[in-house]
């Protein structure tokens, strides 16, 4: 049996697309039966339509408080009978209740080698950093932010001549590769958790 994935989206929804493409393989361990965005109107909500899958919309601005949102997304994921939620460009902070609920079931892509900068502007502030090795990260989600057990991870170099832009889009095109795999070493059930390490079966 396929294992039912819910994706979480925002924006554009490259890393959407990537999960969609991977979906589609014979064979791939996973399917997508719902995409939600918190944004209305987002290019991410598109790709969803275009590849047939069940979308839903559920702006934030109309709950009285984050726990509020959070209790309708996971009613909203629970009836489609989801059981691992994919964060993918997702920009909002999910309360410990909604994290705690989907432990070791939900991951999230990171543009960074974490644990090296976690937050916003990771982009800019490698080059800042002057670091010769940037990437990116898949991980398990727990309640702290870009924290949780790591499943794959993708360098790359960072060029004397990058700009933000141009190192982003040399990560974003590993993320496209390190997020389909690890949803599929998760949907495989490969994943063991043991503290904060995620060991993984023939890896
Ligand atoms: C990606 O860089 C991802 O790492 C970050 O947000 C961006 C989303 O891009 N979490 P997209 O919407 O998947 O194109």
């Amino acid at each position: 049996m396929r294992k039912k994935v819910g994706v979480l989206v925002s924006g554009r929804g490259s890393n959407l697309q990537a999960l969609i493409d991977a979906c589609a393989e014979p064979g791939f361990p996973a399917e997508i039966v719902l995409v939600i965005s918190n944004v209305p109107g987002v290019y991410a909500l598109e790709r969803a339509a275009k590849a047939g899958i069940a979308t839903a919309v559920i702006p934030h601005k109309g709950f009285p408080s984050r726990e509020a949102f959070d209790a309708e997304m996971d009613k909203v994921l629970r009836v489609a009978g989801v059981e691992i939620v994919c964060l993918a460009g997702f920009m909002r902070l999910l309360s410990t209740g909604f994290v705690e609920s989907w432990r070791n079931s939900m991951i999230n892509v990171h543009p960074a080698l974490l644990p090296s900068f976690k937050g916003l502007h990771t982009h800019r502030r490698a080059i800042e950093a002057g670091v010769k090795l940037h990437g990116c990260t898949v991980h398990l989600v727990t309640p702290d932010l870009d924290d949780g057990p790591i499943l794959v991870q993708e360098a790359v170099p960072v060029l004397a001549s990058d700009t933000e832009d141009s190192l982003a889009a040399r990560v974003l095109e590993r993320e496209h590769v390190a997020y389909p795999l690890a949803l599929r070493l998760l949907a495989e059930d490969r994943v063991t958790v043991e503290g904060n390490r995620a060991l993984i079966r023939d890896a």
